[in-house]
């Protein structure tokens, strides 16, 4: 049995802020932002909300996929910024697509939130209970960052992006022409609640009678000094794991798809994995940080350019709040 990915879809804000933009608003630069980050501009929600952008970046995905909303078992929305505490994003995602035979969940691993939900929707298939699957990362990140926090605000920005999978046997994978390997080869992941607190969000008002002290809402909080060190070492050691059981080596792998967090990062992570940063591709520049949606969007960005082939391996690798991390070896 294998896992493929047949479908990509994406959808972004259409209101565009350049750095630029953001220095007439608050003590900031272009020059500051993009030397430290590679961002450049980002798209930010003025009219949409989580669950239209995870509804269209799904549809997208459908229709590239050439399946039905009916034909969809499971709906995973990897998100930190659902428009409702309940019901979850991926339910509205489920009405809003008329998937009525779906079971839809959210899962809550900002950053690697698309990759969790990838990996438990690969576990359902490879068990035979669900057949195909809708993974959407999606997020407006711009409703919990402090706009007083240039150090925080500048980085991140909203979006969504969505795959279809669907489990095939080794006869379909055949009939379909696709060989009976490939698809999803191998994954790792790991999180580590003990340092959580160097990246998070507090929730909102508690307005208990019975609580003296309420706490207050709290904005995205980031110790970026420990977070860049979390990433740079743990990245790698993750790809490193997920390479070594799905048998492959680095240099077998076309592109590394990383959550786009900071180019620095990106460069970090390509110098001590010894690959050349030529295949590590970028969006972050026109998208800026958007957790849970950016390897998704990444990724159907390659697909709509035409970059991926049949046989191309391929890594995706997700990490950060929690702290949590996620990698993914996959078979195009
Ligand atoms: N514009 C201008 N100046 C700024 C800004 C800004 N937007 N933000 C902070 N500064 C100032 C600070 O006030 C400080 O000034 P001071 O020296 O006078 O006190 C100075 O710049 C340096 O601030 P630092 O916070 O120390 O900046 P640093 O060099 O560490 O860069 C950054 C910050 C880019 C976030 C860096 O820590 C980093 O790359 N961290 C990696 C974490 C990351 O990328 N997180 C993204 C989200 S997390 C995730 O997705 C996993």
């Amino acid at each position: 049995m294998i896992t493929k990915i047949i479908g990509t879809g994406s959808c972004l804000p259409s209101h565009v802020v350049s750095n630029d933009d953001l220095s007439k608003i608050m003590d900031t630069s272009d020059e500051w932002i993009s030397s430290r980050t590679g961002i450049r501009e980002r798209h930010l929600a003025k009219e949409e909300t989580t669950a239209f952008m995870a509804s269209e970046s799904a549809k997208r995905a459908l229709k590239d996929a050439g399946v039905d909303a009916k034909e969809i078992d499971l709906i995973i929305v990897g998100t930190i910024t659902g428009d409702y505490v309940t019901p979850s994003t991926a339910c509205e995602v489920q009405a809003q697509l008329g998937a009525d035979k779906a079971v839809a969940f959210d899962v809550n691993a900002a950053c690697s939130g698309f990759m969790f939900g990838l990996h438990t929707a690969h576990m359902y298939l490879q068990s035979g209970i669900y057949k195909t699957a809708l993974i959407i990362g999606a997020e407006t990140l711009s409703k919990i960052m402090d706009w007083n926090d240039r150090s925080t605000c500048v980085l991140f920005g909203d979006g969504a992006g969505a795959v279809v999978i669907r489990s095939y046997t080794d006869e379909e994978a055949n009939e379909n022409g696709m060989g009976g390997t490939g698809g999803l080869l191998a994954f790792s992941q790991g999180s580590d609640g003990a340092k959580g607190i160097v990246l998070a969000c507090r929730d909102r008002v508690n307005n208990n009678p019975l609580i003296s002290n309420p706490i207050e809402q709290g904005y995205l909080s980031m110790d970026g000094q420990e977070v860049y060190k979390f990433a740079v070492s743990t990245v790698p050691a993750s790809i490193h794991e997920a390479l070594s059981l799905s048998g492959l080596k680095a240099e077998d792998i076309k592109y590394f798809v990383l959550h786009q967090a900071n180019v620095r990062i990106i460069q970090s992570v390509a110098k001590r994995l010894k690959v050349s940063e030529d295949r590590f591709p970028v969006n972050l520049d026109h998208c800026g940080n958007i957790s849970a949606a950016s390897v998704p969007i990444l990724l159907d960005e390659m697909n709509q350019k035409g970059m991926l082939s049949r046989g191309d391996k391929i890594v995706m690798s997700g990490f950060g709040a929690g702290l949590t991390w996620g990698t993914t070896v996959i078979e195009w």
